[in-house]
């Protein structure tokens, strides 16, 4: 297990876990340090060494599409990189969008490619190593940035230095001269030279033509690679496959075993923790490179199934969620309140006729763990025709099982699935005994790309393997903090599901032996009661959740700072701190919470 972190290094714009090269969190140790982010005050942003993949773009990723600029690029063009062409396309479509006046020459697509010579070596071929770019001019950069933090389709920071790397050396060209290029006719395998990828799956970095010592073995990797690579063995990409396999018979529950691969996948089915919907299996169980691309995806096929009608987003949701159906399609019915007065609102207007896409709701709701009432949404659903699409992430699924009232249930893996801070993910699984299946099924089939990178995929399943008994810990550590903050006169309010007045529509799902999970949050009398006590909370501070270590974040201000009003109206305060609780020793964390509640002044 992870050995938890409770005192971070508290240093601005520090990666959280430290020393992490592909971290997903970053240190905003103080209130002023998150409002100081949120204005780009120059003090913050220049000591960021990375931020959340989905908003601060990797300074890796950075690099690569300047040098794809270099080479393919005008003066002031900029270009975001995309794991498939399909999705750079979805940019440049959202780019004409929002600014009709580009033409095709100025947002343009650049497929990299291995080279027509390298395309069936070893290594190249088994890992897929490609990225579109999409170029174009730096002035309209706000545009590709909202689509790359809306859709979660960029390319992973992993995959733009192996990719990057490639590039460097000539063999990932752009697809047009490989089209030109005849292919080479390939001796027999033993007498080919080499790809310059090791067989650890990085490209070495060091020569051109010769990348393996004498003995055979690769030489030289970057030496971040070290440092991140935690586990002390070398990442084999051709157990990538094996590894994708795991993660999505964990996410379909049949797999709760902390054991290693191999052996993983020759275990027989776990009955007791599957999601107890007849016939499913990791066979309705699709991968993403993040959470939020599960969501788009998920919103972009039911449209491609259903036809462009408006969706309905039920509760207060995570930020992108909602710009995703306001955006991309023909809009969308908000209830921000997720009451049954809402539901009742609904139920008239399906009375009177209106029809609808799919419902989205959180189940519980992210930041203020409220859950909804999903027999009756069901109920709705089944009545008047539409999909209901739930996002477990905040419950995860051995907490709670949504699936049999979902038609798609939704996750982001990146957090308390991988629980180690350090990659991204999502899923979307499809209910094989939801009115929608047959079609949904069919749209999947024909639209899914699996665009997670190879060594995320093992990253994802390494992190994962002790899932079970992580979660158990974080459910009593979350309850632990929660007795502390609710008996405390100064905290106003504190959300947790098991203290919400929805919770029995909690308890409605919740798995037996399940708990309320690792995520609450409180708000304060005074915005002032709110910094002192923040300032002082001795956690890990930062954006993102379900990390192995305590993290807490002011999160209204880092998710909703130009819509404060906006937020308060829905009943969600600008002096929320949210808590994602972790593994530590209890005791040791009720503590670091009594100290920095006795800040708060009198
Ligand atoms: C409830 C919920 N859903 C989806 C997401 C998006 O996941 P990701 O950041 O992996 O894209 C988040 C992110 O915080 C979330 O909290």
């Amino acid at each position: 297990m992870t050995v938890p972190i409770a005192n971070v290094e508290n240093e601005v714009g520090e990666t959280i876990p430290p020393l992490t090269a592909h971290a997903v969190s970053v240190s905003l140790p103080t209130w002023s340090a998150n409002v100081g982010y949120e204005e780009g005050q120059e003090w913050v942003l220049s000591r960021m060494k990375t931020g959340y993949p989905r908003f601060f773009i990797h300074k890796s990723i950075e690099k690569f599409a300047a040098a794809v600029v270099e080479s393919y690029g005008l003066l002031g063009e900029r270009a975001l990189l995309f794991p498939s062409h399909a999705v750079a396309t979805r940019c440049v479509g959202f780019f004409h969008n929002q600014a009709p006046e580009l033409g095709p020459q100025q947002v343009r697509i650049v497929d990299l490619v291995p080279s027509a010579e390298k395309a069936g070596s070893d290594g190249v071929e088994g890992v897929s190593p490609k990225v579109s770019a999409v170029i174009f001019p730096g002035d309209h950069f706000k545009i590709a940035k909202a689509f790359w933090q809306h859709s979660g389709d960029g390319v992973s920071s992993r995959r733009a230095e192996y990719c990057h790397n490639l590039f460097s050396k000539g063999i990932l060209i752009d697809s047009k001269k490989r089209e030109e290029t005849p292919r080479m006719c390939k001796g027999p395998k033993r007498y080919r030279t080499k790809t310059s990828i090791d067989i650890t799956g990085h490209p070495s970095v060091t020569s051109n033509s010769s990348p393996e010592g004498p003995s055979g073995a690769a030489e030289v990797q970057e030496p971040t690679q070290f440092v991140e690579e935690r586990f002390g063995r070398n990442l084999d990409l051709s157990l990538t496959s094996n590894a994708k396999l795991a993660i999505r018979r964990r996410i379909a529950g049949s797999l709760t075993a902390d054991v290693g691969l191999t052996e993983a996948l020759a275990l027989e089915e776990d009955h007791e923790r599957s999601r107890k919907v007849a016939g499913f299996s990791e066979d309705d169980v699709y991968l993403y490179p993040t959470g939020m691309s599960s969501i788009f995806n998920t919103h972009r096929n039911l449209m491609a199934g259903r036809g462009h009608l408006k969706s309905i987003n039920y509760g207060f949701p995570y930020i992108d969620t909602l710009k995703i159906l306001e955006k991309f399609g023909p809009g969308c019915l908000f209830y921000g309140f997720g009451s049954s007065e809402d539901l009742d609102d609904l139920e008239k207007r399906l009375e009177s006729g209106e029809t609808y896409l799919a419902l989205f709701t959180e189940f519980p709701g992210n930041p203020l763990l409220k859950s909804p009432d999903l027999r009756r949404i069901r109920e709705l659903a089944d009545k008047y025709g539409f999909v209901v699409v739930i996002d477990e992430t905040v419950g995860n699924f051995l907490n709670v099982n949504v699936l049999p009232y979902a038609d798609v249930v939704v996750s982001s893996l990146t957090k308390v699935f991988s629980g180690d801070s350090n990659v991204m993910g999502g899923s979307a699984i499809l209910n094989p005994k939801g009115r929608y299946y047959d079609v949904l099924k069919q749209t999947w089939e024909a639209d899914y790309e699996d665009n997670h990178w190879a060594e995320d995929s093992v990253f994802l399943e390494r992190n994962s393997r002790n899932f079970v008994s992580r979660i158990e810990r974080i459910n009593a550590n979350a309850e632990a903090i929660c007795d502390v903050l609710r008996t405390h006169p100064r905290v106003k309010q504190v959300n947790y599901p098991k203290y919400s007045p929805t919770r029995p529509f909690y308890d409605q799902c919740r798995t037996p032996g399940g708990g309320y999970g690792g995520l609450l949050s409180a708000t304060f009398y005074s915005t002032a009661d709110a910094v002192a006590f923040f300032d002082d909370l001795d956690t890990a501070k930062g954006p993102s959740l379900g990390t192995n270590f305590t993290l807490s974040s002011p999160y209204v201000i880092l998710a909703h700072y130009t819509e404060l009003d906006w937020a308060a109206s829905f009943g969600v305060e600008a002096n929320l701190v949210r808590f994602s609780v972790g593994l530590e020793d209890t005791e040791e964390l009720v503590n670091i919470f009594r100290h920095a509640l006795e800040a708060i002044p009198n």
